[in-house]
Formats: structure tokens, C-alpha cells, sequence
């Protein structure tokens, strides 16, 4: 037990009371076919990171439970979406684009009413700091206002005939199907809304599982579903994967396959689909995002990048920097600056001002990030930081650790924690080698000055990830730009635009151009005798 750690944690009269949750929060609910189901079996119990003061000792804070639901229940769930889907003749496969936009604006009103509880509950569910909690809510409803006005022009630019080699056709984009959607803990609102909400303003119906953990913050949204779309098309339940979406999958039901998490868990669930041809996936998956910090770079500019790029939100971020790899002439001074910048970052409860550090969500964590260091350590690493490493219940001292060789698994695997590996390197091939024969490939940060070095390296890098950031630490935003990844860590693109797309394919009505169809076509359009072929225009 760490004596520094040891006065982090709060009695429960301590927590302000504006930050406390008002009470247990037992969940029974779920939605399905637009109903407010109650569950009347097993509950799951949600624990929070935050550890309580109590008498001599410390406790966990129990702030809640969710319902288990069994595979029963999760394919009630998958009837109602196929149902509401109806084999494409649906109301809401068919709906216009413009009332289905209505239908997203009534939910994200309805949603920023539920602004401080579900901040509250990010808080205390996985530990993210007041303002990131706050920057994540916001950052989801702007991202819904974006992808409105993102569909709105895709629907303008569908909105006209095109004439091609004597044909006339109509193009615009129509749903999928059936699309099942799963977020991560460490963004359970945000990540999980990039995927949900293009899959329903498309015209798919969805089966929503939220995370592993992060799971209560959905519940103060439920009504907010269930009243702003039609029964069946948005269905959320809850429980154990392997009881309920593994079900889900082996009906062969599911059309989209939308699901940030390891592509182990990614690739569970896919074989359990028994046509996988008719299975469209979008998966984020796992990430080692490299900084390659050259001889020339800008050192602070570097070492303040690195620092938010390695250790915001605790490293718990897929695109997170989890390995650095510092030119041997600067390193020295690089670790110096970097070790300063750490020790400034204030450990404390997601409610504190200025909070940098806090405790993690997922059980074992901690003991898996020692089992890293110490793994590190017996292969000749040090840990660099006063406090590094120490732990305490569910929080964990980052530790930067130098120096760090492929000998170590610290060099290989996503630590996904505040553990900072730093390498030394002489020669840039061997930041070049690591990221061509990694597992991963999301994105590459490269710090220097010289523009030969830059362009060099970023060419060598094109083709091996999906993003290169010069100068800058590794990030999704801004989220009209495109975000995807090579091998392990991503299939299809996301942002803004692209969603709308990965949920959605091109039909075509198309007639060769003779008087006679020239005719057909523009009376079915001037009588507006069909809800695809029309060149109405949304304002
Ligand atoms: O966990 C992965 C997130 O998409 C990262 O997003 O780079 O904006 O933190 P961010």
C-alpha cells in the first residue's frame, strides 16, 4: 500500500454534493419494440473506481446495478428490430430523410436535458475527470447536429437524375438492415452515438448493448429513445456478451456488425455469424499508436504532446501514444521534461479542479499494468518517475519506464493505462521497423523539424496506418476527419460523413433514356408518386 496514494480517496461526507449521486441507482429496465421493460431476474452489480474512506479502511463505492438479461430477452430485442425493419419495407427503412431527422432532433433535445446526469455518471461509473465528462456529452450532441447537416447535404447531392451513356438513373443511399451496435467503456457515450446514431438516421433498425462498463449513463436516455423513435427501431438491453449478443449473431439476423473493443472479442462474435458474407462490420479495435520523437524536434512542443497524447484519461484511449521512441542525442533531455510534466498532473477524484489523474474502471487493472512494469524491469528497464508504478486499490501512479526493448511485453501489447514506455533509437528504421511488423496500425505521431526527415518518415508510413500526425499527438478529432486503421486496429472509416455511408448502400434506379421512360420518370416525379425516385430538396 502506497503512503502517497493513500489520502486520495474520500470519505463519502467529502464529495461535494453537487458530484454525489443522489442515491443507489438500481436499473430493472431495458427498452424493447418501445416498451420500458422491467427485469425481474439477476442483477449486475456496478461498482465504481472511486474507492470510499470508511472507518480505518477503504470501500468501494457500489453505486448501482443493471439487469442480466438472458438470450431470451436479447432476441425479443433482435425480433423487434427485425420486425421494425420488416425486410426493408419498414416505416423507418422507408421513412423520408427529412422525417427521420426529425425523429434524431427530438432525441438529442430530449437529450441535453439529461446533461449533468449522465456527466455525473461518467464520473463515477469510469472515473473521466468532471471536464472530459462534460467535453464528451457535448462532443456527442454536436456530433449528432454534424451528422444532420451531413446527411442533409449527401440527401442534396441524391436529389437529381444523372445521364450516362443513354441511360437516366436516380442514385441516393438506403439502409443495411439490421445493425447491432456495441461502444467501449472508456468512451460509452460518445464512441457508441458515432456508430448508433448514423445506423438509425440511415434508416437501419438497432440492437444496442451498452459497454462493459459505463453501462448507467445510458439510463437516463431510455425515455428519450423510447419517445422519439418508432417501437422497435432503437432496442437496448443489457447483460453478459457471451449470454446475449453471441445469440444475436448466430441467428444470422444481423446485417451490421458496428463494435469498438479488442478485435479478439471482434472476432469471437463475427464467426458466430453463420453468413458472414451478409455481414457488413465497422469495428475500432485495439491500437499502439508509436511517437517517434526525431533529433531536431521541438522538445517541448514534443514532451507537451506526448504527455496529454500518453496519459490523458489515464492512457485509457485507443489512440492513445503507448510507445515512444526518443532519438538517443535528446533522450536525456526529452525523459528530464517529460518526468517534470508528470509530476504536475494531480492525482484526485474525477470532480476535482484541475484532476489529471484518477482511478482506473476495470478490475485487475492495476495488477496487469505492474505485471508490465515489472516485466520491463527484470529485462532491464527502470522506472524513471518518483511514485511510478505505485498503486493503491483501484488507482495506479503512472510509471514512465526506460529503457524499453522488444524483449519486453510492455513493447508489444496496448497497455491501455497510464504506463509510458519510452525507446531509444539511433537509426529511424527502427521506429520504421516496429510499426511494419506490428500487429497494429491506427496512427503514428512523428516530432521534428527537418522536412527531408518529415516526409521521409511519412511516406514510409502511408501505407501502415491510417493516420500520420506531424508534430501533434495522435487523436480521432477533428471528427470530420476520417477515422480507421490497418490490421488489428480498425475495419471501415468513421467520422461524420463516412458513417453515414458505412450504414448505408447505393441503390440505383436507372431506365435507358428513351422518350417514352424520359415521360415515366418525370410523372412519377411530378406527382411525387414514389419516396425514392423525386428530387425534392431538404432546406
Ligand atoms: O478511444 C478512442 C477514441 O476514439 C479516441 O478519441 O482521440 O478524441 O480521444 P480521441
Amino acid at each position: 500500500m502506497s503512503d502517497f496514494l493513500s489520502t486520495l480517496f474520500p470519505a463519502e461526507k467529502d464529495i461535494p454534493t453537487q458530484y454525489n449521486l443522489p442515491a443507489f441507482q438500481e436499473q430493472r429496465e431495458y427498452l424493447i419494440n418501445g416498451e420500458l421493460k422491467i427485469w425481474r431476474g439477476t442483477l449486475n452489480q456496478v461498482a465504481s473506481p472511486v474507492f470510499l474512506k470508511v472507518g480505518d479502511g477503504y470501500q468501494q463505492k457500489i453505486i448501482g446495478s443493471t439487469p442480466l438479461l438472458t438470450k431470451l430477452e436479447a432476441l425479443q430485442a433482435l425480433d423487434a428490430a427485425v420486425k421494425a425493419y420488416d425486410l426493408g419495407h419498414g416505416a423507418w427503412p422507408t421513412m423520408s430523410v427529412t422525417e427521420r431527422i426529425e425523429h434524431v432532433e427530438k432525441f438529442l433535445k430530449a437529450m441535453r436535458l439529461r446533461r449533468d446526469e449522465v456527466v455525473k455518471l461518467l464520473m463515477w461509473e469510469i472515473g473521466k475527470s468532471l471536464k472530459d465528462s462534460e467535453k464528451e456529452f457535448d462532443r456527442t450532441c454536436d456530433y449528432i447536429n454534424d451528422t444532420i447537416k451531413a446527411l442533409k447535404d449527401l440527401d442534396r447531392n441524391s436529389a437529381k437524375l444523372v445521364e450516362e451513356q443513354g441511360f437516366m438513373a436516380q442514385i441516393r443511399r438506403v439502409p443495411l438492415g439490421v445493425a447491432l451496435c456495441m461502444g467501449p467503456f472508456n468512451y460509452p457515450l460518445n464512441e457508441t452515438f458515432t456508430t448508433l446514431i448514423p445506423a438509425l438516421i440511415m434508416g437501419n433498425t438497432v440492437v444496442f448493448k451498452p459497454a462493459k462498463y459505463g453501462v448507467l449513463l445510458i439510463r437516463p436516455l431510455l425515455e428519450a429513445f423510447r419517445d422519439s423513435f418508432p417501437a422497435g427501431v432503437i432496442n437496448i438491453i443489457y447483460g453478459r456478451g457471451r449470454d446475449t449478443v453471441g445469440a444475436l449473431m448466430e441467428t444470422g439476423k444481423i446485417d451490421v456488425f458496428a463494435f469498438i473493443g479488442t478485435n479478439k472479442g471482434a472476432n469471437d462474435l463475427k464467426k458466430l455469424h453463420p453468413k458472414p458474407h451478409r455481414l457488413k462490420s465497422i469495428l475500432g479495435l485495439d491500437a499502439k499508436n508509436p511517437a517517434i520523437v526525431l533529433a531536431d524536434a521541438d522538445i517541448d512542443n514534443a514532451v507537451t504532446e506526448c504527455i496529454t497524447g500518453s496519459l490523458s484519461f489515464n492512457g485509457q484511449r485507443c489512440t492513445a501514444l503507448k510507445i515512444l521512441f526518443v532519438h538517443q542525442s535528446i533522450v536525456e533531455k526529452f525523459t528530464q521534461k517529460f518526468l517534470a510534466e508528470v509530476k504536475k498532473l494531480k492525482p484526485g477524484m474525477p470532480w476535482d479542479s484541475g484532476v489529471g489523474l484518477t482511478p482506473l474502471p476495470e478490475p485487475g487493472k492495476t495488477d496487469y499494468l505492474k505485471g508490465l512494469v515489472d516485466n520491463a524491469k527484470a529485462n532491464g528497464a527502470n522506472v524513471l518517475n518518483e511514485n511510478g508504478g505505485e498503486m493503491f486499490h483501484s488507482f495506479f501512479y503512472p510509471a514512465v519506464v526506460y529503457p524499453v526493448n522488444e524483449k519486453m511485453n510492455l513493447y508489444h501489447e496496448e497497455q491501455f493505462g497510464p504506463v509510458v514506455p519510452i525507446v531509444p533509437f539511433s537509426d529511424e528504421k527502427e521506429a520504421i521497423d516496429y510499426v511494419v511488423n506490428s500487429n497494429f496500425g491506427q496512427q503514428v505521431s512523428i516530432f521534428g523539424n527537418d522536412s527531408k526527415k518529415l516526409a521521409m518518415l511519412m511516406d514510409a508510413f502511408v501505407n501502415q496506418v491510417g493516420r500520420i500526425n506531424v508534430n501533434t499527438q495522435s487523436q480521432r478529432g477533428p471528427d470530420t476527419f476520417p477515422f480507421n486503421g490497418r490490421k488489428d486496429s480498425a475495419e471501415g472509416t468513421l467520422s461524420v460523413a463516412d458513417a453515414l455511408r458505412v450504414f448505408s448502400m447505393r441503390t440505383i434506379v436507372a431506365a435507358k433514356s428513351t422518350d417514352a421512360n424520359k415521360q415515366i420518370i418525370s410523372q412519377i416525379i411530378k406527382n411525387r408518386e414514389s419516396a425514392f425516385l423525386s428530387t425534392d430538396y431538404i432546406f
